[in-house]
């Protein structure tokens, strides 16, 4: 239902007048108009869970996934390593609960990831003896874990990264031992076992720095590949993990038009803007680790408003973006939800205090929040 732009004007004065109204006895975190209702025709806003989420023990953080968000996804209970951790023996625990929390409260539910060489258990890729497997027994793994994770969801879980970084910045394929061990046609056999499993789940490829011109083309060649071959593939993930001057704007554009042109559901799927300064070149190599230097963690002590007014300028201009492609856009997930527990604290450094998200470390919604909501009111 779109509403037009008097009627989304007058609903958003309403709101700021029952939120002054209500405000006397609410809470500081329950002041704040919803991003899930501002944007409600527009796409869905997302947020990544951890454990605190999944097991319930962080209730200030779970009111305001309650309050914001439609959209949930699995920041870790669901990589391999943590759902089968040896052969055979799954632990579904903590992911039965991200899933049930989702459905109690009518969210759509993303399941992440199914084939990703990073956070995947050493057995998977070798026999008793260490050596590699064959490509028969690693072909059969994969089909087991993906028949296995998206059965007992199936009709649950409304859409599955099926494979997570698979392609390389300048294009080419990632060297991975699904890779080595099978050849090309591993992810051509993963989307097919997601599909065999649940034929309603949405599936997706999904993958960091996708703005590169060598990884967009990358990415296009291979879902024309799939789609030629009648393999089933719904949407595309860009990551979204970005800096103050990281992506280029423009870049990140091309790429979301490029992935439009294939008729996908485009998705910015792990956004955060992370306010330190990179060691090297950025990236989201989860592999990447540098020793800590004090030099590189400038904000110990707090933000400068400068600095901090930069940093949402640059959320406010990458929402205008995503809202100028509503049409294909279909979701907007953050990489988590406050400042205090965000992997940029302690990635690809450990040990800074960084400020990439939305909410603060005392679980307020920071002005950007109501930035954002506004921006909509300008572009129904
Ligand atoms: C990160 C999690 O946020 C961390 O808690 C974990 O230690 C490492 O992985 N790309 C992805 C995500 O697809 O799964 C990664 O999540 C961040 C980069």
């Amino acid at each position: 239902m779109k509403t037009n732009r008097r009627e989304s004007k007058m609903w958003f004065i309403t709101m700021l007048l029952t939120v002054a109204v209500t405000s006397c006895n609410s809470t500081a975190t329950e002041q704040t108009p919803s991003l899930k209702d501002a944007y409600q025709n527009k796409f869905v806003i997302g947020t990544a869970l951890n454990k605190g989420h999944n097991y319930g023990t962080d209730t200030l953080g779970i009111n305001l996934i309650k309050q914001h968000f439609n959209s949930i996804v699995a920041e870790n209970c669901m990589k391999s390593m943590h759902i089968q951790p040896s052969e055979g023996v799954f632990f579904f625990d903590e992911a039965d609960k991200f899933v049930e929390f989702g459905e109690a409260n009518n969210m759509n539910i993303i399941g992440h990831t199914l084939i990703w060489h990073s956070q995947a258990p050493d057995w998977f890729f070798v026999d008793e003896e260490g050596a590699d497997v064959t490509r028969e027994v690693m072909i059969e793994r994969m089909r087991n874990h993906i028949l296995t994770v998206v059965g007992r969801y199936k009709g649950r879980v409304d859409g599955w990264d099926v494979v997570n970084e698979a392609i390389m910045d300048d294009g080419s394929w990632r060297n991975t031992k699904f890779y080595e061990i099978i050849g090309d046609e591993y992810i051509k056999l993963a989307f097919q076992f997601a599909n065999e499993a649940d034929p309603d789940a949405e599936l997706y490829y999904n993958d960091y720095a996708m703005s590169a011109e060598g990884k967009r083309n990358g990415v296009v060649e291979l879902v024309k590949q799939l789609q030629a071959a009648g393999v089933r593939v719904d949407g595309i993930g860009m990551q979204g993990h970005m800096g103050m001057d990281y992506p280029d704007i423009s870049e990140f554009e091309k790429s979301i038009k490029a992935f439009a042109d294939l008729h996908m559901n485009v998705m910015i799927t792990e956004m955060d803007i992370t306010l330190l300064p990179f060691p090297g070149e950025e990236t989201a190599e989860v592999s990447l680790s540098a020793e800590y230097q004090e030099k590189m963690n400038p904000y110990a002590a707090g933000l400068p408003d400068d600095i901090n007014a930069a940093w949402e300028q640059r959320y406010i201009d990458y929402f205008q973006l995503f809202l100028n492609y509503s049409d294909n856009i279909s979701r907007v997930t953050l990489w988590g939800l406050t400042d205090a527990d965000t992997w940029r604290n302690d990635w690809p450094m450990v040990g800074r205090t960084d400020y990439p998200l939305l909410f603060d470390r005392d679980y307020q919604a920071k002005p950007v929040v109501d930035k954002l909501i506004e921006l909509t009111i300008n572009n129904e």
